[in-house]
C-alpha cells in the first residue's frame, strides 16, 4: 500500500491569496431517523477570478456546503457543527448576523437551479434588478431602471428595454436564468455560487447560459463555485475541481490533471460515465450502485461498497485526504497506484 502524508483540513483549490477559505466545515441534520452528517470536515478554497467546480452525485452535500457558505442554511433542521468559512479575511461564522447579511447582499451572490422560484413572481424583472441598485447603492428610481436595462443587455436579453416591464413567467427558462445571472452580477460581488445553474434547461440552452456565465466571470474577475453533476459541463469552464462523496471531499485537482488522470476511483467512475460522441449506442459506464444514506455511512472508506479497487484495509481504515502530487488531494489509500496505472495506460 502506498501512503504519503495525510493533509487533514488542508484547504484545497486555493490560489496564493484565496478569496474564500473553507476549513473543516461540518453540517448535521437531526432527523427522526437519526443524525445525518451532510458535510463532514470539508475544506476548500477559491481564489479571485478562479472557478472551482464541485461535483458529486445527488445527496452528497454540495448544496448544503453552498448554503453554509452563503449563510442561507435551513437551520433547523441543519446545524453547522464545526469549521471556519473565511471570506475576505473574516470568519463568516463568527460575524454578527447584520454584517453577514450585508456580505450576502453585496459581496457574494448565488444562482439557483430554479429561477422561477428564486425570482419574485409579482415584480417585473426590471423592477427586481433596479431594486438592487436602489437598496444597496442609493440609486434613484430612474437611474435604477437604466442600470437594470443595461444589465439585461449585458446578459443578452433581446429587446431588453422593451422587456424590462415583463414578469418572470413571461420569459423562457434560459432567459430567466440569464436574469438570475444579472441579479447575481448587479452589485459586482467578489464571489458567485452557482448551484446547478443549467440543470433545468435543455442541452443547447445549457451551453449558452454556461458560456455566458463563464464569460462574465472572467470579465468581472469573480471567484465562482460551480456546483454540478455534470463533468462534461465543467471541462471548459473550471480551473479546479473538488469531487464530493457522502459529505466529504474525496479528490481535488486542477481540471486538466483530473481529466487526464483521476486520483480516486470514484472520480474515475464519474469520468467513465460521460457520454462519448464516438461511442454512440454503447452502454454508459456509470458508477455502479447507490451512494450511502448519510445516516449510515459505511465504516472505513465510505466508497468501499462500490469501489472496484477496494481491498480489506478499505473497510477498516478511513482514508484521510492525502496530498497526491502538486496541488492535488485524494482520499484514497491507493491514489499513487491509480496515478501510476493511468500513466502506464
Ligand atoms: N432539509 C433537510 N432535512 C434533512 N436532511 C437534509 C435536508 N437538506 C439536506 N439534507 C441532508 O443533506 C444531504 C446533502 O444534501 P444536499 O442538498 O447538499 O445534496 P446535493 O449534493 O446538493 O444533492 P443534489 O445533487 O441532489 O442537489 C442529503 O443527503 C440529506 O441527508
Ligand atoms: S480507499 Fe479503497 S475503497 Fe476507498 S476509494 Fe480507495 S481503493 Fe476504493
Ligand atoms: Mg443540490
Amino acid at each position: 500500500m502506498t501512503r504519503t502524508q495525510p493533509v487533514p483540513g488542508r484547504p484545497a483549490g486555493a490560489g496564493a491569496s484565496p478569496l474564500l477559505q473553507v476549513r473543516d466545515l461540518s453540517v448535521e441534520f437531526r432527523t427522526r431517523d437519526g443524525v445525518a452528517t451532510a458535510v463532514d470536515g470539508v475544506s476548500f478554497g477559491v481564489g479571485e477570478g478562479e472557478t472551482l467546480a464541485v461535483l458529486g452525485e445527488s445527496g452528497c452535500g454540495k448544496s448544503v456546503t453552498a448554503q453554509s457558505v452563503m449563510g442561507i442554511l435551513d437551520s433547523p433542521p441543519g446545524r453547522i457543527t464545526g469549521g471556519e468559512i473565511v471570506f475576505g479575511g473574516r470568519d463568516l461564522l463568527k460575524m454578527p448576523e447584520e454584517e453577514r447579511r450585508a456580505v450576502r447582499g453585496a459581496r457574494m451572490a448565488m444562482i439557483f437551479q430554479d429561477a422561477l422560484s428564486a425570482l419574485n413572481p409579482v415584480l417585473s424583472v426590471g423592477a427586481q434588478l433596479g431594486e438592487m441598485f436602489q437598496v444597496h447603492r442609493g440609486a434613484s428610481r430612474k437611474e435604477a431602471r437604466e442600470r437594470a436595462v443595461e444589465l439585461m443587455e449585458r446578459v443578452r436579453i433581446p429587446a431588453a428595454r422593451a422587456r424590462a416591464g415583463d414578469y418572470p413567467h413571461q420569459f423562457s427558462g434560459g432567459m430567466r436564468q440569464r436574469i438570475m445571472i444579472a441579479m447575481a452580477l448587479a452589485l459586482e460581488p467578489e464571489l458567485i455560487i452557482a448551484d446547478e445553474p443549467t440543470t433545468a434547461l435543455d442541452v443547447t440552452v445549457q451551453a449558452q447560459v454556461m458560456d455566458l456565465l463563464a464569460e462574465l466571470q472572467s470579465e468581472y474577475r469573480m471567484g465562482l463555485i460551480l456546483i454540478t453533476h455534470d463533468l462534461g459541463v465543467v471541462a471548459d469552464v473550471a480551473d479546479r475541481i473538488a469531487v464530493m462523496y457522502a459529505g466529504r471531499i474525496v479528490e481535488t485537482a486542477p481540471v486538466a490533471e483530473l481529466y487526464r488522470a483521476p486520483a480516486h476511483p470514484y472520480t474515475r467512475g464519474l469520468l467513465d460515465s460521460i457520454p462519448r460522441l464516438d461511442q454512440k449506442g454503447q452502454q454508459l459506464n456509470a458508477v455502479k450502485g447507490l451512494p450511502p444514506s448519510l445516516l449510515r455511512v459505511p465504516p472505513g472508506c465510505s466508497f468501499h461498497p462500490r469501489c472496484p479497487s477496494a481491498r480489506p484495509v478499505c473497510r477498516a481504515d478511513e482514508p484521510p485526504l492525502y496530498e497526491a502530487g502538486a496541488g492535488r488531494t485524494s482520499a484514497c489509500h491507493f491514489w499513487k497506484e491509480l496515478l501510476d496505472d493511468e500513466c502506464a495506460e
